[in-house]
Formats: structure tokens, C-alpha cells, sequence
């Protein structure tokens, strides 16, 4: 894995030719206040994030590209409807990018889905990756990769790196975020400019201890209430 330049002060400006932002509606920042607020319970986390996560999976698959197909109505009718040109798979990263499974299955069913674990030296924030277990033929597929946060884009271009090492073009990779930071996209996309990333929130800047502003918190503790044993 390869050593990732953290230079947080002065790197954030970014490549924004495949970078995509939801549009910043009322309604997205409605569900953003709700789980922005550090009062949130685990239920009101999870609540709003699955529908902010069902927004940008919404919007991923939109982005992707479609082929004709006909199909015949019950009443003998042709359709002219559509399908994807690529067969697609999600690959999370563990443990936030688990949170956006559900939303998918909720989709499609059928979707294979990969994990990556990679976890952050507390201290120096630099990744390691400790495991990868993706579908068979992965190169043959367009790939969601699922990951809330993207802080100094360490983990995001670990987790790029392993899919790109198995064969996967980055143009056939979308990334699947929630929030990131001007300076992890500038470090992301000076390694993969080809990849999308699809994001509901470009946020202000890292502070001194790599966490985005205003930001969320810790997406992961969070979602799946690994820190306060009150939160229901
Ligand atoms: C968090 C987050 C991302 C990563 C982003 O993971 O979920 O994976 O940090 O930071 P970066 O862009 O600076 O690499 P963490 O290591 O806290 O693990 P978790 O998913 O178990 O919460």
C-alpha cells in the first residue's frame, strides 16, 4: 500500500470533472440536520442516513450507462424500456461502508457484494488494509464502492487500489459517499481521476485531527451505535 501525502493545510484544490454532489435541496439538508445533530439517537442516525444513502445510490445508478431492451406487456403490448449495460456489484468498506448494503438490497437482490477491510492508525490516520474478499470476475463489472466518509481519502484510494490491482478499469468504479473533504478529494483524484465519486456533501475543510467540518462524527460508531449503550 502506498504512503499517502497528508498535506491537509495546503492540498484541497480538487479535480472536479467526476465529482458529483447531490443537489443541496432543502429536503437533502433536512435529513442532513437530523443526522448532523450530535443529539441524534441511534434510531434517528440510522433512520435519515439509509434515506440520505438511497438518494446517492438513486443517483450512482443514473449516472450509469444503459442499453435498450424490450419487453412484452401482459396485454401483448411492446415496451421500449432498458437495462444496464454492465452488470453491477457493490464492494463496501468495512465497517461504515456496510451501512449502505440494506439500501441496495433493497434495489436488487441479486447484487454481489464485496468487503474491504481497512482500518486507520489512530494516530498517524494512515490506512491498512486487512482483508478483501470481492465477486469472482470483478473486472467484468461496474463497481459501487460504499463508503461514508472520505477524510484525507486514504482509505478511498486504499480500497481503489485493491479493486484496480484485481483488474477493475477506474471508469467502471463509482464511489458511494456521504461526505468528503476538499483536501481527501484532492488526494483521490490526483490518484483516480477517472473514478465518480457521487457525495451528498463536500464539507469545509479537515480540522487539525482529520475530522471534516462541520461533519458527522464517527459515521461507522454511529450507524451501528457502538458508542453510547442509551441510544435507541
Ligand atoms: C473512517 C471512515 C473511513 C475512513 C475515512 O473509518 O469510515 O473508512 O475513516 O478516513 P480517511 O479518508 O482519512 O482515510 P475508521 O478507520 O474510523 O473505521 P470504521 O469504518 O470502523 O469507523
Amino acid at each position: 500500500m502506498s504512503a499517502i501525502p497528508l498535506n491537509l493545510a495546503s492540498n484541497s484544490e480538487f479535480d472536479t470533472r467526476n465529482v458529483f454532489e447531490l443537489e443541496q435541496t432543502d429536503r437533502l439538508k433536512y435529513l442532513h440536520t437530523k443526522i448532523r445533530d450530535k443529539t441524534a439517537s441511534k434510531r434517528q442516525f440510522t433512520f435519515y442516513a439509509d434515506q440520505v444513502i438511497r438518494l446517492l445510490l438513486e443517483q450512482s445508478l443514473q449516472r450509469l450507462t444503459f442499453n435498450n431492451k424490450q419487453v412484452t406487456t401482459p396485454v401483448g403490448a411492446i415496451y421500449q424500456g432498458k437495462q444496464f449495460a454492465k452488470p453491477i456489484c457493490g464492494v463496501s468498506v468495512v465497517r461504515a461502508g456496510e451501512s449502505m448494503e440494506n439500501e441496495l438490497r433493497r434495489i436488487d437482490l441479486n447484487i454481489p457484494i464485496g468487503k474491504i477491510l481497512i482500518q486507520r492508525d489512530p494516530e498517524s490516520k494512515l490506512p491498512k488494509l486487512y482483508y478483501a474478499k470481492l465477486p469472482e470476475h470483478i473486472e467484468q463489472y461496474h463497481v459501487l464502492v460504499f463508503e461514508p466518509m472520505l477524510a484525507t481519502g486514504g482509505s478511498a484510494i486504499c480500497a481503489l487500489e485493491v479493486l484496480c490491482n484485481s483488474g477493475v478499469k477506474p471508469e467502471n468504479i463509482t464511489f458511494v459517499n456521504l461526505l468528503c473533504s476538499p483536501e481527501g478529494l484532492a488526494n483521490v483524484t490526483k490518484r483516480f481521476p477517472d473514478v465518480v465519486i457521487q457525495t451528498s456533501s463536500i464539507e469545509q475543510c479537515l480540522n487539525e485531527h482529520a475530522f471534516m467540518i462541520p461533519g458527522i462524527g464517527d459515521f461507522g460508531d454511529r450507524y451501528f451505535g457502538t458508542t453510547d449503550l442509551g441510544a435507541v
